[in-house]
C-alpha cells in the first residue's frame, strides 16, 4: 500500500481505499466510534453528528461518517473535545420527546441507580418497549448523561397503531432519518420520507397518511433500522424484554431466497424476528412475510397427522396409510390414462433439493416430463 493511502487513527497508522470514510476505516480496525444516523448501504447523512471526530488541523470536528479517509491525516476519536460535542448531541436528543428511561427524576450522579429502578418497573406500561435495546440509551449511559441539561420539548403528533404489524410513536423519534434510508434507498420502496419542517419535521407516509394508506409494503426495514423506540413492531410491543429472548439464527421458509433471520424465542416462544445483519443473501432484510408471518408457529390449527377425506370430511389418518392411498391413486391413474395425465407442480416454498426429488419422482418414477414450479409463474 503507497504511503499516500494511510492515514493515523488515535496515533496508530493505518491503510485507507480511496473513498473509504473515516468511519469505515476505523470500523475495519475495530476502532469503535459511535453511531446514530449511519445506516451501511446507504448514502452518509451526516445528520446526528454522534460519531465526530477530531481531525487535526481541520477548523471544527468532523463528521466520521461522511468525511473521506485522506492521506496522511490524524485522527482522535476519543478526545475531551469530541466527547463533551457527543455529550450535548445526546442531551439534546433525550430533552427532546419522550426518553423517560433516561429523563424523569435522573441526575447525572444517580443515572445507573434510576435504570434500575425503572428496570423493576416491568409493569410500568409507559416504560420505553425498546428499554434495553435502544442506541439512544446505550450511549447515554456510555457517555453518563441524562435530558435535563435542555428545556424539553414535546411533541404533538400521537401514536401511529392503524395497521396490524408496526407502531409509530413520534415521541420517541430523533429524526435520524436511517427508517427513511432503509425504505428509500436498501429496500427502495419509497414508501417514507422527512416531512413538514423545523419543530414540525415528522416522517411521513404519502403526504401524512397512515402506513396502511399509503405504498407501505410492511417489509419492516425501517423498523430494524430504527435504533430507538420510534418503530417498533405491534406484536412483540411488551412481549418480552430484550434479555429474556434469545436469537436462534435459522433459514425464512417462506421461499427459496434462503433469507437468513433470528427468531427472538422467549419461553419456547417465538415472539419477534429479524434480518442477520451482513450475511448473504439479504444482508439483514426481510419480506413482509419473513419478518412478520410467524404466527403458525405456535398455531393450534397446526397439522400434525396426515388428513384422509372420506365421505366429504376429514380424519386423521397414520403416514402409511396415506402414503399408501396416494400411491395406490397414482398407479390408479396412470394405468387408466397414462403418464402424461398427471403432472407435478412443486413450490418455491421447498428447498432445491426436495425439488429435485420431486422432479425425479415424476420423471423417473410416475413417467412423465409434467414438472412445473410455482416461482416460474
Ligand atoms: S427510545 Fe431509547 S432513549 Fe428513548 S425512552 Fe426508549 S429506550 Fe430510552
Ligand atoms: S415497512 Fe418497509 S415499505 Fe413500509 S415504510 Fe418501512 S421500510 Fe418502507
Ligand atoms: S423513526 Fe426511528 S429511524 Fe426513523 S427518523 Fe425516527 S428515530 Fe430515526
Ligand atoms: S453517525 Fe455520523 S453524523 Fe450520524
Amino acid at each position: 500500500m503507497p504511503a499516500e493511502n494511510s492515514l493515523s487513527i488515535n496515533g496508530n497508522t493505518f491503510s485507507f481505499t480511496p473513498g473509504e470514510t473515516i468511519l469505515e476505516v476505523a470500523h475495519r480496525n475495530s476502532i469503535d466510534i459511535p453511531t446514530l444516523c449511519h445506516l451501511k448501504r446507504a448514502t452518509p447523512t451526516g445528520a446526528c453528528r454522534m460519531c465526530l471526530v477530531e481531525v487535526k488541523g481541520a477548523r471544527s470536528l468532523v463528521a466520521s461518517c461522511a468525511a473521506p479517509a485522506a492521506p496522511n491525516m490524524e485522527i482522535q476519536t476519543e478526545t475531551a473535545k469530541v466527547v463533551e460535542a457527543r455529550r450535548i448531541v445526546l442531551q439534546l436528543l433525550l430533552s427532546s420527546g419522550n426518553h423517560n428511561c433516561a429523563v424523569s427524576g435522573s441526575a447525572a450522579d444517580n443515572w445507573t441507580e434510576f435504570q434500575l429502578k425503572v428496570q423493576q418497573a416491568e409493569a410500568v406500561t409507559e416504560l420505553c418497549p425498546v428499554w434495553g435495546d435502544c442506541r439512544l440509551q446505550d450511549l447515554a449511559f456510555r457517555y453518563q448523561v441524562t435530558g435535563e441539561r435542555f428545556e424539553p420539548t414535546e411533541t404533538s403528533y400521537p401514536m401511529e397503531t392503524a395497521n396490524p404489524f408496526i407502531m409509530r410513536d413520534f415521541s420517541r423519534c430523533i429524526q435520524c432519518g436511517r427508517c427513511v434510508q432503509a425504505c428509500n434507498e436498501v429496500q427502495v420502496n419509497q414508501a417514507i420520507h422527512f416531512g413538514y419542517r423545523g419543530a414540525a419535521t415528522k416522517i411521513i407516509a404519502a403526504g401524512d397518511r397512515p402506513y396502511i394508506n399509503s405504498d407501505c409494503v410492511f417489509c419492516g426495514e425501517c423498523v430494524q433500522a430504527c435504533p430507538v423506540g420510534a418503530l417498533v413492531e405491534k406484536d412483540s410491543r411488551y412481549e418480552a424484554r430484550p434479555w429474556e429472548t434469545r436469537k436462534v439464527r435459522t433459514t425464512c421458509s417462506y421461499c427459496g431466497v434462503g433469507c437468513q433471520l433470528y427468531l427472538h424465542v422467549r419461553d419456547n416462544t417465538v415472539v419477534k424476528i429479524t434480518g442477520v445483519d451482513d450475511v448473504a443473501p439479504n444482508y439483514g432484510s426481510l419480506c413482509v412475510k419473513g419478518r412478520f408471518g410467524f404466527d403458525f408457529i405456535h398455531s393450534p390449527d397446526r397439522l400434525k397427522a396426515p388428513l384422509i377425506k372420506e365421505n366429504g370430511s376429514f380424519r386423521e389418518a397414520t403416514w402409511d396409510e396415506a402414503l399408501d392411498l396416494v400411491a395406490g391413486k397414482f398407479k390408479q391413474i396412470r394405468a387408466e390414462h397414462g403418464s402424461d395425465s398427471i403432472g407435478m407442480l412443486t413450490s418455491a416454498r421447498i428447498t432445491n433439493e426436495e425439488n429435485y426429488i420431486a422432479q425425479k419422482f415424476a420423471r423417473a418414477v410416475i413417467g412423465t416430463n409434467n414438472v412445473d414450479h410455482c416461482a416460474r409463474l
